[in-house]
């Protein structure tokens, strides 16, 4: 069975002209919401090729993570700061090698719908660990809809982004905060019925 690592690998050099028109319609708008009130520490999990680099908060020191290499050097690119910085590193969202509390916050995009369903809550019981109590996670994720013309075209897209970058819409990442230990602070639609934004609150950590 082919991993979502494979999967990166194979579709890296390809990611942002598969992904230009997506990027123009839709996600553009939708990144900077992803900052909004956030400062200080940020990881963003999943930073792919870097695309939410341009609306980072100045003031902000971001490092990002993603499993694959051959993203994240697309991610060196368009993300300078971060490279000379060191701030870019291959790690998985479900084992994150940073100490408890390292950031004020963090940001996903598009990555917890392409996390297979037992990946769901390891991935965000680590943000919660390594974001500090009261830090805030937001992530921007595609959700299955209701309306039924949408509904029908996802279900003739979900054969070609299940094979090329292992996405779903039916990850329901929001029913996992609870199990995580988290605190659903939002929950927003901010395209259609299509896309949402989640803001979730680290509560405390286990041990404090
Ligand atoms: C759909 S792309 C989104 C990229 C970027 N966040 C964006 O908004 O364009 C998903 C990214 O998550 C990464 N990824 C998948 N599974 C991961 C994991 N377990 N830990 C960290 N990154 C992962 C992939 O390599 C890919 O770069």
């Amino acid at each position: 069975m082919t991993t979502n690592v494979e999967r990166y690998q194979r579709i890296a050099r390809f990611y942002d002209l598969l992904d230009a028109p997506f990027e123009r319609k839709r996600y553009r708008a939708l990144r900077p919401l992803l900052f909004e009130g956030l400062s200080g520490r940020l990881l963003d999990a999943g930073i792919g090729t870097g695309r939410n680099c341009e609306f980072y908060p100045p003031e902000a020191e971001v490092s990002g993570i993603d499993t694959s290499t051959a993203m994240l050097e697309l991610a060196r690119e368009r993300c300078p700061t971060l490279a000379e910085g060191g701030r870019l590193y291959q790690m998985d969202v479900t084992a994150l090698q940073f100490p408890a509390a390292s950031f004020d916050n963090a940001v996903s995009s598009f990555l917890f719908c392409v996390l297979p369903d037992d990946q769901q809550v390891p991935a965000l019981r680590e943000l919660g660990r390594v974001v500090k109590p009261g830090g805030l996670i937001r992530l921007l994720e595609y959700v299955r809809p209701r309306g039924r013309l949408r509904r029908a075209m996802t279900y003739i897209w979900q054969p070609w982004i299940a094979w090329a970058y292992g996405a779903s819409f039916d990850r329901n990442t929001e029913q996992y905060i609870p199990t995580a230990g988290l605190e659903l602070v939002e929950s927003q639609f901010v395209f259609d019925d299509l896309m949402k934004m989640l803001t979730v609150r680290v509560v405390a950590h286990p041990a404090t």
